[in-house]
């Protein structure tokens, strides 16, 4: 039997730790992948994708910036990446491209697996309103928490965002709110660092307030540890940057290409 082959495409590429987590997935299974890091051109996206189509491919992860291109590529798009309107998972089928997005499930596994917090009946504060932040509002309100409120330093975003996702969180019975960062003062049991703000070691600003002890302050961001992070760990709340989302995002394409759910636990154990 051929190997299957794989493929991340970014633009910056080097830094990704997919190929390392879908050969450590693999070989949980004793299956032979190719998997490598492609460097797409910023303006050649769709030809790289034909290519990987035309080699036989058997599907690709996209990274940034390319997670729009991938959508607008995809022939069939699930719910879940309508829902973001960006796409991480290309599956190549017959000619046929499927786009997906795990990454809303990855940062939803991370926090229950890993961290074993509920979000049912829990108030969440999402920071961000860009493509970060929509990527995740689907799955977290299907988990019905009690309340989720959107803050963005640009409030009209935040309102656009919060308003296409207003029919899910009333059937949900989760309070969806929107408020600026200057309003935010009581404590919340979850806050999701959204905003590229930590790409830049921008601070945002938030009271000390919205941090109890409880508090899981969860950085989407890997690799660094942001003022975000730091600020929260001032605050004695629990603080995580995105490693477990990242493997857990993995996981989840994983599934979607072999139909096998790997162990995770080792695999983010061992990048620590
Ligand atoms: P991404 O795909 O990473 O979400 P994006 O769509 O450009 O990128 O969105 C960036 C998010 O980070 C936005 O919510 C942005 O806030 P605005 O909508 O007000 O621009 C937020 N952001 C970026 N830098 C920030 C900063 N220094 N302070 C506060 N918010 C910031």
């Amino acid at each position: 039997m051929s190997t299957e082959k794989f493929a991340v495409i970014g633009h910056p590429i080097e830094h990704s730790k997919s190929p390392l987590i879908h050969q450590a997935f693999a070989s949980q299974f004793g299956k032979s992948i190719s998997y490598e890091k492609l460097l797409s051109p910023l303006d050649g996206f769709s030809e790289t994708v034909s290519r990987l189509l035309s080699e036989g491919y058997r599907g690709a992860n996209i990274t940034v910036p390319f997670k729009f291109e991938a959508f607008e590529a995809s022939h069939v798009l699930s719910d879940r990446a309508t829902s973001a309107g960006a796409v991480n998972t290309l599956s190549f089928k017959h000619e046929q491209i499927i786009g997906d997005n795990t990454d809303g499930c990855g940062l939803v596994n991370d926090i229950l697996r890993h961290w074993r917090r509920n979000i049912e009946g829990q108030k969440i504060l999402l920071l961000g309103a860009g493509g970060a932040a929509q990527g995740v509002i689907l799955p977290l309100l299907v988990q019905k928490p009690a309340l989720l409120t959107v803050a963005n330093r640009s409030l009209d975003k935040a309102h656009m965002m919060v308003q296409r996702f207003e029919a899910v969180a009333q059937s949900n019975q989760v309070k969806l709110a929107v408020q600026t960062f200057n309003d935010l003062a009581e404590n919340y049991d979850i806050v999701i660092n959204a905003t590229s703000a930590g790409l830049q070691a921008e601070a945002l600003p938030l009271k000390d307030t919205i941090f109890a002890h409880h508090t899981l302050a969860y950085d989407m961001m890997y690799g660094r540890e942001t003022p975000f992070m730091q600020q929260a760990r001032a605050a004695k709340a629990q603080v995580s940057d995105g490693l477990g989302m990242l493997v857990e995002q993995a996981a989840e394409a994983f599934y979607i290409w072999h139909g096998l759910r790997p162990d995770t636990a080792p695999v983010i154990q061992s990048f620590r």
